[in-house]
């Protein structure tokens, strides 16, 4: 850990002495202390209070493991409430309402939860906080263990044995380039708006409610099966869960066959294989975490790629699509570069991992922990302040 008096030089975009860890993590407590929610559940932080005031399934995940380096005891009361609305086939809804109000019960048809979900994060929180000494209660980290288990067992796969999205809020990466080809008439903002609406009607589900499989949307997502695989391989690492540990093996394979080295991407499986599936997002890439691929993370800092003083870049700098302004079309999000983060440093090259955290902490503090950024300038853009940007403190932490 770094220690009070070590400073984090800015030498990327920020160009000036970024704050001590001390500073950023009052900073960060401050930010999370005014998004907290008492509710009957427990607890949580809401992303933004104006923008995003209810709770998000794998925005909570990240606070639960910056609130558990700040050593507060939130972190199990955030994670626990994450994963309250779980049903009895282990889905957990992406977005719940808490205590209310439930203004979208006409979308989901239900108040109190959504029935879609979101990257199953709660296995690396829970890794995370029991690295960190926290007592994680055994109904957590089995509620954690069904989630995972439905998605790898339940969850219709694709015909390359990738787990298919139901919708592509699943993926957290809402407007990702890489959806494009699933909007008929193609991809205006009208076109793309009633699109996702009518898609939550599309789902298959059980009889219990839990989504399985679209019609209209059967994407088998390299980015969000990395994440399944990851995610269980990190809480099988906790528990010595041997079934889930093979499980997670056998996805991380399949997922392995989607690399594309003519493109250095993984391509998605399924209707948008031979085209918007292959568009170079940042998304893509997360399969970094499952081994090791230089030649994915080395274009993370490379500015003709996805490098940028307050990258990485959303999207590949050479894709058509590429907008570092625009929501989910090129800027910087705090979250992937965490995760990203965190495969540069069990890779061999230090000094990416270097350069990630610079520019992760550049880009927070110069934004005021916003929810996403240009990357080229440290502009901010979408909510501010947005409560996962304090994952910069979990960098500047953790960063040797
Ligand atoms: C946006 C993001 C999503 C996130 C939510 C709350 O919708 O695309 O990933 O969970 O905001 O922060």
């Amino acid at each position: 850990m770094t220690t009070e008096s070590e400073r984090h030089e800015g030498d990327g975009g920020h160009g000036g002495t970024l704050p001590t860890v001390a500073e950023l993590a009052t900073e960060a407590r401050s930010v999370l202390e005014a998004a907290w929610r008492d509710d009957s559940a427990g607890g949580f932080c809401v992303p933004n209070p104006a923008t995003y005031p209810w709770q998000w399934l794998w925005d909570s995940c990240f606070h639960a493991i910056v609130w558990a380096h700040l050593g507060d005891e939130r972190a199990v009361v955030e994670l626990r409430t994450a994963l309250s609305a779980q049903d009895a086939d282990g889905f957990v809804p992406h977005l719940r309402y808490g205590d209310g109000p439930h203004p979208h019960a006409a979308l989901w048809g239900r108040p109190g939860a959504s029935t879609i979900t979101q990257p199953p994060m709660y296995g690396h929180a829970v890794a995370e906080l029991v690295r960190l000494g926290v007592a994680v209660d055994g109904d957590t980290i089995d509620r954690a263990g069904r989630g995972l288990r439905f998605l790898l067992g339940r969850r219709r796969r694709s015909p390359a044995g990738l787990v298919e999205l139901c919708h592509p809020w699943e993926s957290g990466c809402d407007d990702s380039p890489r959806w494009d080809d699933t909007v008929p008439g193609g991809r205006t903002p009208d076109a793309w708006f009633a699109c996702k609406g009518d898609l939550i009607g599309r789902i298959e589900r059980t009889a219990g409610g839990a989504p399985l499989h679209n019609p209209d949307f059967a994407v088998g997502s390299v980015g969000f099966s990395a994440l399944v695989a990851w995610n269980a391989r990190q809480l099988a690492a906790v528990t010595g869960d041997d079934r889930l540990r093979g499980q997670a093996a056998g996805l991380a394979e399949a997922v392995e066959d989607r690399w594309d080295p003519a493109l250095s991407t993984w391509v998605d499986d399924g209707p948008t294989s031979t085209g918007s599936g292959r568009i170079r997002t940042l998304d893509a890439l997360l399969p970094s975490l499952l081994g090791r691929r230089s030649t994915a993370l080395g274009q993370l800092v490379d500015p003709t790629a996805f490098g940028a003083p307050f990258g990485p870049r959303g999207v590949h700098r050479a894709e058509p699509t590429y907008d570092p302004a625009t929501y989910w079309r090129g800027p910087a999000w705090p979250q992937l570069t965490y995760l990203l983060w965190l495969a540069a440093t069990s890779s061999e090259d230090a000094t990416l991992a270097r350069t990630l955290a610079r520019s992760m902490v550049s880009g927070a503090v110069a934004t005021g922990f916003a929810e996403y950024w240009d990357p080229n300038t440290g502009r901010a853009l979408g909510a501010v302040p947005q409560t996962w940007s304090t994952l910069a403190l979990v960098i500047a932490m953790d960063s040797t």
